[in-house]
């Protein structure tokens, strides 16, 4: 965000400046590059990148200056610790680094190195500063939830020069720790799966006095002195300056980075945000390649760009390796500054590899700007064991409300009470179903959160009393930035309190955002959430009620005079850590304080919260939903959100969205169409617009328009019972919500880089939606042959491999797989809520064997009360011609109550598509219950529809189609 460009100062300066007319020029497409610094302009990464350089030039003679101790060693249940000796000059002397390798009960390994110096506070910290001296040691007690166990049946072997663990399942995963040059080769099956310093680039940069001494100079036309070339350039060692903001780096250098080599992978996903593809590009130049390394650095990047590796709002700093059949991961758990460099070379290892079909090595390159060096490595083989593994360390997505993922309505802003409840009566008015109306920051008096204008909002109750009356919900926004003001209460009790992030003097640090002069609360201060907490009870945030949920924005931390949009890395949080050591998660502090607020609104009351953030972490999963910031009204970035999201997905933090539409500009209706169709594919639908912006309700857009776009939004409303059902599973195994087809199809190469179509869970529902102008078809791609059948229209398509999909504006690439069953709610309502009791439509899409199967999950959407047992689980399975619906729940306390309140809910249609030519007709099933079959007809599949089964969505049963192919058409 470029303070200059942004509205409120865009309004100011256009009212005093301007003629009106110029405000209303949609701002291009370009983003400041010079607001954010490149690797070349960033000190650490400069300097490894510098020495990955150096040892590829030395090549094969060039060693690592790392290795163990042999005799440090030692081995208890699971651990093996020793240290690590730093040669750090031609004489011999070298740093002592201790090193931990934990083998979990999980099959993951996770590798941690410190700094004794650091870690014994032995070293000397410059400009007086109250920094903390350690490496930062905390980033795991923030993100780590679970999965810490220590296996108890891994062996470890010593060898002269290595030593062997045997660990994971049945022992088929190994560790070989080589001593001198230090280095781990991690193995599945006796095959080499990734490799730790196989390159040597490992660097921790050890603490080390300053000595005054001339800098290096370059004179043009010759080479760099050598230390720069080797990474040892002292020019950026110490404070360094970027955009006038200067950085003095009490603690001079620390970055620590490693090689993470995948042999035989071509393929990485991972370490979001960014916008770009799938599958990871190579960063180091060439054809078609990145420049730049993928940058981690959350950040509020005004009007971002599209196919780039620089940073955005969020970092998970989680990579998959996928090749045929085998997926391998890598958690790098640091909260500092990272970049991360791929290449991709021919296998190097494999005498067979240098023809055709040969195959590649993904080489990577980590570094972050301080920290411990932390990683995980995870084994697979599979993209699911990945992300569960995963999961059990940071935890799986949140199960949310389930009105939040339905459709949100939101722009910047609505701009009075009454005109949110124009919006509301319109919405039902046109027959348009949604569930949430949202605020942005406007409705406040001043900026001040917690408080409503007292002009534009002076009845906030009357308001959410009309939207209760239709069960929809209100979001308000709530921003980390505090409002510097005599007599606003809140700042009071902060600055009071000493709960506002601290500059590097130890003074509550002052920066600018939307109100003007603020502070920020410091959410790494547990004192600082308890008091976060009080603020949202329903009787100090006076005008809030139960349908109100919240939006935290700006919480990368953006400070619009702050170097690259953010805090100064020198500012000091809780425990005297600097911001440096921290930036990556303070998001998620600040998300994390809102969800335990949220949780303690009003006492006894327990449900969950739903919390919106921008920026995120690794664990921000476990808090809300997430969106991908301020995009804009562009068909290129309506296409690139489906590769953010989904990468997004196999990081462990599935639900997600873009803002429909586009943030900023004006999109054509043709583009707002398309958004809305795609939007009902993201976890996270909500239209959003910038405050400069024309009104863009979907009842404004016109016929055929609006039309289209009230389907698309009945689709996600008829679809909830299924996309509830897929967040069930993400929140207890941590698969995506929408899943790329490499996730899905670990063996089909051909669909490894495919992005532009996913699964929607595990439905066998293939969506490819349309995302280019004027498009009317697209090429779909079929992993199998399973038989596919048109959403819409049953139209079948089979055989591995692309087909033309017809795709007219009113028309979403939507396909059903064979083989699955998955519920639907058909009746139109305004909002989900009204949908509770509906009956279900369950669709049986019969695959090349005649059997289909599908799970339905249901509970009350709002409570925590499925921990006890208050929730439906069903299997549906249709096979040898019978429907059969199978309670697959584990009954708890509050089971047999939950079960009451649904007790009524019926199925009232089965849609079989894909039947048999012989179901022909009316008939009328055992127990009287009527099928009407439909022959296929052309492209067209044959289709029966049971009208009124008689069943019950808590009851077992089965219905028996047999009789069908013998009777026919009676009538
Ligand atoms: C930036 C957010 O990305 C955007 O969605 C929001 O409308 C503005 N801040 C104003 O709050």
């Amino acid at each position: 965000m470029h303070l200059s460009l942004k509205p409120s100062s865009q309004w100011t300066a256009c009212v005093a400046l301007l003629s009106g007319l110029t405000c209303l020029i949609a701002p291009t497409a370009a983003v400041k590059y010079e607001n954010f610094k490149t690797c070349d302009q960033t000190g650490f990464c400069k300097r490894n990148r510098a020495y990955a350089d150096h040892a590829g030039q030395v090549g094969a003679s060039f060693e690592s200056p790392y290795r163990i101790e042999p005799d440090s060693l030692s081995w208890e249940q699971g651990q093996l610790r020793g240290t690590i000796l730093k040669t750090i000059d031609a004489a011999g002397e070298t740093v002592r680094l201790p090193i931990t390798i934990s083998f979990l009960e999980s099959g993951s390994a996770r590798v941690v190195v410190d700094e004794e110096k650091r870690q014994k506070g032995e070293i000397e910290l410059r400009h007086d500063s109250m920094a903390r001296k350690e490496r930062y040691n905390e980033v795991e007690s923030l993100v780590i939830i679970g999965g810490l166990s220590l296996s108890l049946t891994a062996k470890e072997e010593r060898d002269v020069g290595k030593t062997t663990v045997k660990y994971g399942p049945n022992g088929k995963f190994a560790a070989i720790v080589k001593f001198s040059p230090f280095s781990i080769d991690f193995a599945r099956d006796g095959a080499t799966q990734v490799k730790l310093n196989d390159r040597g680039l490992l660097n921790m940069e050890h603490w080390r006095p300053k000595i005054e001494k001339a800098e290096p100079e370059q004179k043009e036309g010759e080479e760099l002195p050598a230390e720069v070339q080797t990474g040892e350039d002292e020019s950026t060692w110490w404070d360094e300056t970027f955009g006038g903001n200067t950085d003095s780096k009490p603690r001079g250098p620390e970055s620590i980075a490693l090689d993470i080599t995948f042999p035989g992978y071509d393929h990485v996903y991972g370490i979001p945000e960014h916008a770009g593809p799938l599958s990871l590009k190579q960063t180091r130049g060439g054809s078609g390649n990145h420049a730049d390394p993928y940058r981690l650095y959350n950040a509020d990047v005004f009007e971002y760009i599209m196919d780039s590796p620089m940073t955005l709002y969020g970092s998970i700093p989680f990579m998959q390796a996928h090749k045929k059949d085998s997926t391998v991961g890598v958690f790098w758990l640091n909260a500092a500054e990272t970049w991360i460099d791929i290449i991709k070379e021919k296998e190097a290892h494999n005498p067979l590899s240098l023809g055709l079909g040969s195959k590649m090595d993904t080489k990577t390159h980590w570094f972050s700007e301080s920290g411990l060096l932390d990683v995980f490595i995870f084994l697979g083989p599979t993209p699911k064991d990945i992300t569960k593994a995963y999961g059990e360390l940071t935890g799986f997505s949140q199960l949310p409300q389930e009105f939040s993922i339905t459709y949100h309505q939101c722009r910047w802003n609505y701009n009075t009470d009454e005109d949110v409840k124009d919006v509301d009566r319109k919405m039902t008015k046109y027959q348009i179903p949604y569930d949430v109306i949202w605020l942005d920051i406007e409705y406040t008096d001043d900026k001040k959160y917690f408080t409503w204008d007292p002009l534009t909002f002076p009845d906030p109750i009357g308001m959410l009393k009309q939207l209760d009356e239709s069960e929809r919900k209100l979001v308000a926004i709530i921003d980390p930035h505090i409002k510097k003001k005599d007599g606003y209460h809140i700042v009071d009790e902060l600055t009071k309190k000493d709960l506002a992030v601290h500059n590097k003097e130890g003074n509550a640090y002052e920066g600018w955002c939307w109100p003007g002069s603020s502070y920020w609360v410091d959410c790494f201060n547990p004192a600082a959430i308890e008091w976060w907490k009080t603020l949202f009870q329903y009787t100090a945030f006076k005008g809030s009620a139960e349908n109100v949920f919240i939006w935290n924005d700006m919480n990368e931390p953006s400070v619009f005079n702050g170097p690259e949009t953010t805090m100064p890395k020198d500012n000091l949080h809780h425990g005297n850590w600097e911001h440096r050591d921290v930036h990556n998660i303070n998001g998620m502090t600040f998300h994390n304080a809102t969800y335990q607020a949220l949780l303690s609104r009003k006492k006894g009351e327990l449900r969950r919260p739903f919390i919106l953030t921008r920026s995120y972490y690794a664990g921000s999963q476990r808090l809300g939903a997430m969106w991908t910031g301020d995009n804009q009204a562009s068909w290129d970035h309506l296409a690139a959100s489906f590769p953010m999201i989904l990468n997004n997905g196999i990081a462990g933090y599935p639900f997600a969205g873009a803002d429909v539409g586009g943030f900023f500009g004006n999109p054509e209706k043709d583009l707002l169409t398309r958004w809305y169709q795609a939007g009902a594919f993201y976890p996270f639908y909500r239209g959003h617009a910038h405050i400069d912006t024309r009104r863009r309700e979907p009842y404004l857009a016109g016929e055929p328009y609006t039309g289209i776009i009230t389907r698309a939004l009945r689709l996600r409303y008829a679809l909830l019972p299924t996309w509830y059902t897929a967040f069930h599973q993400a929140s207890v195994d941590g698969t995506p919500i929408i899943r790329p087809h490499y996730f899905e199809y670990p063996s089909d190469e051909q669909g490894f880089a495919v992005d532009d179509q996913f699964f929607v869970g595990s439905t066998g529902l293939l969506a490819h939606p349309v995302v280019t102008e004027g498009a009317e078809s697209v090429e779909m791609y079929l992993p199998d042959d399973e038989l596919y059948f048109d959403y819409f229209d049953y139209t079948l398509y089979s055989g591995k491999g692309k087909h033309t999909i017809s795709a007219p504006l009113d028309k979403i690439p939507l396909l059903m797989q064979g083989g699955h069953i998955f519920p639907r709610k058909d009746r139109p309502r305004r909002s989900s809520g009204l949908m509770r009791f509906d009956p279900y439509t369950l669709v049986i899409v019969l695959g090349k064997v005649g059997m289909a199967k599908g799970e339905l999950y249901v509970d009350d959407g709002d409570s925590f009360e499925y921990e006890q047992g208050a929730y439906i689980h069903r299997t549906f399975e249709f096979s040898n011609n019978v429907l059969e619906s199978k309670n697959i729940a584990t009954k708890g306390k509050l089971t047999d109550k939950f079960l009451k309140t649904m007790k009524d809910v019926a199925v009232e249609r089965i849609i079989l598509v894909g039947i048999p030519a012989s179901w022909t007709g009316k008939s009328t099933l055992k127990g009287g219950v009527e099928i009407e079959c439909h022959a296929a007809e052309g492209p067209t599949a044959a289709w029966a529809t049971v009208k009124k089964p008689g069943v019950k969505v808590v009851e077992d049963w089965r219905i028996d189609f047999n009789s069908l192919s013998h009777v026919r058409d009676e009538i």
